[in-house]
């Protein structure tokens, strides 16, 4: 970490904030860790297996002047939720002198293929681990270090929206997702604190790779958006940029599709 960064970089919009993203490793985590970065906010980059990707952002981060660092945890047990929440405590102690946090990005998810039909209770499990369970219990634990005015980002999906059989657990873990920002938006509304998920449709990240490397798909997926292409990771950090920011306060409960115009009817 940069010395003298403390609570990030002053000045700018984010300064003087303390974000977490969760599985920014790569894709849109990555992205959206970078921007906040950018923006000023003392950013921390969690991840699970990629530290050479985690480690080269914050590098990257600390090479433009901002100020980061990396913490691993498997998102997938218990023991990973807790170590995350033991890690970030004693890290932003030690750096920043305190255990406060004000934007908190539940971004680390996995995808899960398969039908009602075609889905084994282990690929149930796992998908609920990692997306459901995982953000309600880190959001257990950190919304007591949230400071008032705090920004809390859930990651949904476009699938919560219209109906797509092929990934039915997936889909109901980001319906799980909407739910749990509306409640919270309630309830943490009285501590200035909003609440909000941020519903990317498909994105050009590693968790769609395999469906974009096939040409005739690819088109099929450029068809669905009103703007006739697939998103970037940068226009969903964009989004997320706007919500983990001031210009956002009067926002919260909300579910902003980040789709460019998927499935408008
Ligand atoms: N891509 C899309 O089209 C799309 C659309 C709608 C919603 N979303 C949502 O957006 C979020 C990010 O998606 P993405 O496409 O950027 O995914 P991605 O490229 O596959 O990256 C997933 C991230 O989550 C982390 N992760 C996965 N399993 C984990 C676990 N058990 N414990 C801790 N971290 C774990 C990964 O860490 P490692 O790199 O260390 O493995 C990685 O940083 C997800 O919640 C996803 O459901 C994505």
């Amino acid at each position: 970490m940069n010395a003298g960064l403390e609570y990030g970089i002053q000045g700018r919009r984010l300064g003087g904030k303390v974000a977490l993203v969760t599985g920014a490793s790569r894709g849109i985590g990555r992205a959206i860790a970078l921007r906040l970065a950018r923006e000023g906010a003392f950013t921390v980059i969690h991840y699970r297996h990629e530290e050479a990707s985690a480690q080269a952002l914050v590098e990257e981060i600390e090479g433009a002047s901002g100020a980061a660092w990396a913490i691993q945890a498997d998102l997938g047990t218990m023991t990973g939720i807790e170590r995350l929440v033991r890690e970030l405590e004693k890290g932003l102690l030690g750096r920043l002198g305190s255990t406060g946090l004000d934007i908190l990005i539940n971004n680390a998810g996995i995808a899960s293929q398969g039908t009602l039909g075609a889905t084994t209770e282990a690929a149930f499990d796992e998908v609920f681990a990692v997306n459901v369970k995982a953000p309600f219990f880190l959001l257990q634990a950190l919304v007591p270090r949230l400071r008032d005015g705090g920004r809390i980002i859930n990651l949904s999906s476009l699938v919560t929206r219209m109906a797509y059989p092929p990934e039915a657990a997936y889909a109901m873990t980001k319906g799980a997702i909407d739910t749990l920002s509306l409640l919270l938006a309630k309830e943490l509304g009285p501590r200035g604190i909003t609440v909000n998920a941020l519903a990317p449709g498909v994105i050009d990240t590693d968790m769609n790779a395999q469906l974009l490397s096939d040409s005739g798909n690819r088109r099929y997926v450029e068809s669905l958006s009103a703007l006739g292409r697939v998103g970037t990771v940068e226009e969903v950090a964009d989004a997320a940029a706007f919500l983990a920011g001031p210009d956002s306060r009067w926002i919260t409960g909300q579910y902003l599709d980040v789709s460019g115009g998927s499935f408008l009817g």
